[in-house]
């Protein structure tokens, strides 16, 4: 489904009723990466599920304006007020917890239950930074070929040991995007704030999840960030790098409906 918020036209999938859940995808993906969670959700019964393309991703437009976190919430906000949902439970991975955490800020009170998955409460270190300006300038010059090379090296390092059939379909959601859309994110994510503070200020039921392999957003900081949300529960994914929704979905989403089960 497409419709128009904030200018740009976003693209969305809407499955399933009750519970609303929306789902923030990882950079530099889209929201088809949610496909195994919205599925089994969906089977469920009882969720409704939403995934959005954040600007400049996937069927996404918006591709060449600047997409900070607080950019992604309010698009995700807008599309949300025009489908009438005012209350919804919110999950992200990695990009999609930075701009959950936005959310957040911007509307607290709408968010039944939280999902961070694979992600990290803060900022880009100077080197970090630098390192955004490189992805974004590779993307422009080269295209979103490069960035998948690139980003699949960084996601599936040996010891992820993910079979070859997933390193191809995330090459291709990854191909799947505009460049512009990509550069415009890396310089958006070096842009986003400390959100630690954030944390002391969750008072939802909040899970999270991470891959026991992952090394972009490791167990640490998931242990940190379970230990300064008052009501979080920590789940690890075993043989789970970054991308642990992907990479073993049952699991996952095992975590995930026993955990909105329980809501
Ligand atoms: C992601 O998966 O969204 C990225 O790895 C996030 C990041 O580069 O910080």
């Amino acid at each position: 489904m497409k419709t128009r918020v904030n200018n740009i036209t976003i693209a969305y999938d809407d499955e399933g009723r009750g519970m609303p859940i929306v789902l923030l995808h990882a950079f530099p993906l889209s929201r088809v990466m949610w496909a195994p969670q919205a599925a089994a959700l969906v089977r469920a019964g009882r969720y409704r599920v939403i995934r959005p393309d954040l600007r400049g991703f996937g069927e996404s437009g918006g591709a060449e304006a600047p997409a900070t976190m607080e950019q992604f919430a309010a698009d995700t906000l807008g599309l949300l007020d025009q489908l009438g949902i005012e209350r919804f439970v919110l999950g992200g991975l990695s990009m999609g917890g930075y701009a959950a955490f936005a959310i957040y800020r911007a509307r607290p009170q709408a968010v039944r239950a939280l999902v961070l998955a694979d992600t990290r409460p803060q900022g880009d270190t100077p080197e970090g930074k630098a390192g955004r300006e490189t992805t974004a300038q590779m993307a422009e010059r080269e295209g979103a070929a490069a960035i998948a090379a690139d980003w699949l090296a960084r996601f599936f390092p040996p010891e992820v040991n993910a079979p070859a059939e997933l390193q191809e379909r995330v090459r291709q959601i990854i191909m799947d995007n505009d460049p512009r859309g990509i550069a415009a994110a890396a310089r958006g994510m070096a842009l986003r704030p400390d959100s630690h503070g954030t944390l002391a200020t969750i008072t939802c039921p909040t899970l999270i999840l991470v891959g026991d392999r992952d090394k972009i957003t490791p167990l640490s900081d998931a242990q940190a960030m379970a230990s300064a949300i008052t009501n979080a529960q920590l789940v690890t994914i075993p043989d789970a790098g970054h991308l642990a929704n992907l990479e073993q979905p049952d699991a996952f989403n095992q975590a995930l409906l026993s955990f909105l089960g329980a809501l």
